[in-house]
């Protein structure tokens, strides 16, 4: 399939260089995140806090393989967590090119401070739960990858220049 797919960890992003990548190729972006958050009608905190996070996963899976049946082609912006399942990984596979966006955990904790809509990382020490998850998910997400962008001190029209 030509889906352009976009992974990496949360505030690399993903969802900024898909609107941009998606308008210049002139195709439809389509977040998991917010396609999640529209069909279930609740934020993602809510869905954390009311579900657990097992049911949001499963929510992920629900929602590429929607996508694998669509004809249409998009650019797809994913949630942080979703290539950690294995299933996940194949299904993006077959979803077209996945391209991964490495972010450092400076970066990260620069643009997301004060964030409080990752229930993730509403912890008393942000940073290291940030090192933490970017250690335990760097391998899959570089299993998931058919290409790796570094994206610290880039900018968008830059990434967006990279991948295409
Ligand atoms: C998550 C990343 C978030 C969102 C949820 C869990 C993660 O998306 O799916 O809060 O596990 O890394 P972004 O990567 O768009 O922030």
């Amino acid at each position: 399939m030509n889906n352009y797919v976009l992974i990496g960890f949360m505030g690399c992003g993903k969802s900024t260089i898909g609107a941009a990548l998606a308008e210049t190729l002139k195709l439809p972006m389509l977040d998991t995140d917010a396609w999640i958050e529209e069909k279930q009608g609740r934020t993602i905190s809510t869905i954390f806090a009311e579900d657990g996070e097992p049911a949001f996963r499963d929510m992920e899976t629900a929602c590429i393989r929607e996508l694998i049946e669509s004809e249409e082609a998009y650019v797809i912006s994913t949630g942080g967590g979703l290539p950690m399942r294995e299933e996940n990984r194949a299904l993006l596979k077959e979803l077209g090119q996945v391209i991964y966006l490495k972010v450092s955990a400076d970066e990260v904790c620069k643009r997301l401070a004060g964030d409080t809509t990752r229930p993730l990382l509403q912890c008393e020490n942000p940073r290291a739960r940030v090192e933490a998850l970017l250690a335990e998910r760097e391998a899959k997400y570089m299993a998931a990858a058919d290409r790796v962008l570094c994206v610290d001190g880039k900018s968008v029209d830059e990434i967006v220049t990279e991948i295409l």
